[in-house]
């Protein structure tokens, strides 16, 4: 494998139970990043994942883990762009290729994480999973009066993981100013071209109640 993967859980309050963060809310009685570990450890290009997580919860999120995949636990940061460049930081030089995941796309099949490795060692340096945008997209004005019928045809809904050359992961991070919750964003920023592959209605983010609904189906018909 040449592949490493960061998994940024480090936000406010990462506990289990009613009003928990994303990543530890259960899924047919498993935290969301347990999931998201399990398909993660499944592609056979990834060698290493890094998970942050709070400082008062590495342990835990540690012991969490352990039966699940090897993963290196870290301290994140106060920003989740702080987190992503802590657990940078513990990917080693000969790991060409770093992915970053949302652990609430926690049923992000393991073929998906292959095809943005696949890209990035193809020769792109930044690779973002994308599907259509399926709705009409209205601009809107002051008091919700339509400005305009923006062409769906050009946009993406962007999903995870982002995949990156190491070098060009680490020299965005390194130049970023403010806090982005898109890495592709910062590389953008440095003029670097980001290339679209076909993203999975599996990779969806589980937010909203109705996506736990959707997830526990799709957990029991895949
Ligand atoms: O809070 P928000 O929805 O922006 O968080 C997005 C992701 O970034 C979450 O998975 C969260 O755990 C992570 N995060 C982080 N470190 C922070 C803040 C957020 O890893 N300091």
């Amino acid at each position: 494998g040449d592949v490493a993967v960061l998994v940024p859980a480090a936000g406010a309050g990462l506990r289990l139970g009613p009003g928990g963060p994303k990543a530890l809310r259960l899924l047919a009685g498993e935290p969301l990043l347990v999931h998201a570990i399990r398909r993660v450890v499944a592609a056979p290009s990834v060698r290493m994942i890094v998970v942050a997580a709070p400082a008062v919860e590495v342990g835990a999120v540690r012991d969490l883990l352990a039966p699940v995949a090897p993963v290196t636990v870290v301290a994140g940061g106060t920003e989740r762009q702080e987190s992503v460049s802590l657990a940078l930081a513990a990917v080693p030089a000969e790991i060409g290729i770093v992915l970053v995941h949302d652990a609430a796309r926690a049923l992000t099949p393991p073929q998906l994480i292959e095809s943005v490795a696949a890209a990035v060692r193809a020769g792109s340096p930044a690779v973002i999973p994308v599907l259509p945008v399926v709705d009409t997209i209205k601009e809107v004005g002051p008091g919700e009066i339509v400005l305009g019928t923006v062409d769906r045809g050009v946009l993406r809904s962007v999903q995870t993981p982002q995949g990156f050359r190491h070098d060009v992961l680490a020299a965005a991070h390194a130049s970023a100013a403010g806090a982005l919750t898109d890495d592709a964003g910062l590389v953008e920023k440095a003029g670097l071209p980001v290339t679209c592959v076909p993203g999975s209605e599996l990779a969806m983010k589980i937010t909203r109640p109705l996506d736990l609904v959707l997830a526990e189906a799709l957990l029991h018909a895949t």
